[in-house]
């Protein structure tokens, strides 16, 4: 039976397209923690933002990802911000291999700047906000993540073949944990 996998990664760097191709390649099933968020309180990441805050938001993501542990044949692709909570960490990495998908910070500003809906980039200068998250974020993702793939110049499906690919041999390798 192959694994769990959970995408993490910043915004705009297709967690959630490479996450579908890599569900298609596996037979796993494809969660987004977002859309489950969404789902559950029938409300848009900017309605949830807007009535309860980030904090708000931060307590939906953490009680949300909890009830994921133990899931198996599993996709899951996570919010950018997921990874910032000690707890969400610890059970990230116990619902399957953590792959952290990274691309230049230029092109994930472009991409994520095609959709309006990122409520954290509603700021005067989205691109400082972008570059002080960013860099407040790498660190974690690093220490978070079992595998990390570079998916710049890489189409999504590449990317998904790859990911599958790595997080396989990284299991192989005996690191897995
Ligand atoms: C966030 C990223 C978003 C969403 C929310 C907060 C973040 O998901 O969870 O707007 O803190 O980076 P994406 O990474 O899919 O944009």
């Amino acid at each position: 039976m192959l694994p769990n996998f959970v995408l993490i990664g910043f915004m705009g760097c297709g967690k959630s397209s490479v996450g579908k191709r890599l569900a298609g390649l596996t037979g796993h099933r494809f969660l987004d923690s977002d859309e489950l968020i969404v789902n559950a309180n029938e409300r848009s990441i900017p309605e949830i933002f807007a009535d309860i805050g980030e904090e708000g938001f931060r307590e939906l993501e953490e009680s949300t990802l909890a009830g994921l542990v133990g899931v198996a044949g599993v996709v899951l692709s996570t919010g950018g911000g997921a990874v910032l909570r000690p707890s969400n960490r610890e059970n990230l990495r116990r619902i399957g291999i953590v792959v952290w998908i990274d691309s230049a910070e230029d092109i994930l500003f472009e991409r994520a700047m095609r959709s309006a809906r990122r409520p954290l980039l509603q700021t005067e200068n989205p691109r400082e906000t972008f570059a002080r998250l960013h860099a407040a974020r790498q660190e974690i993702y690093a220490q978070t993540a079992d595998v990390r793939f570079d998916s710049s110049h890489v189409d999504q499906d590449e990317v998904a073949r790859r990911v599958l690919e790595e997080a396989m041999r990284f299991r192989a390798s005996g690191t897995s944990r």
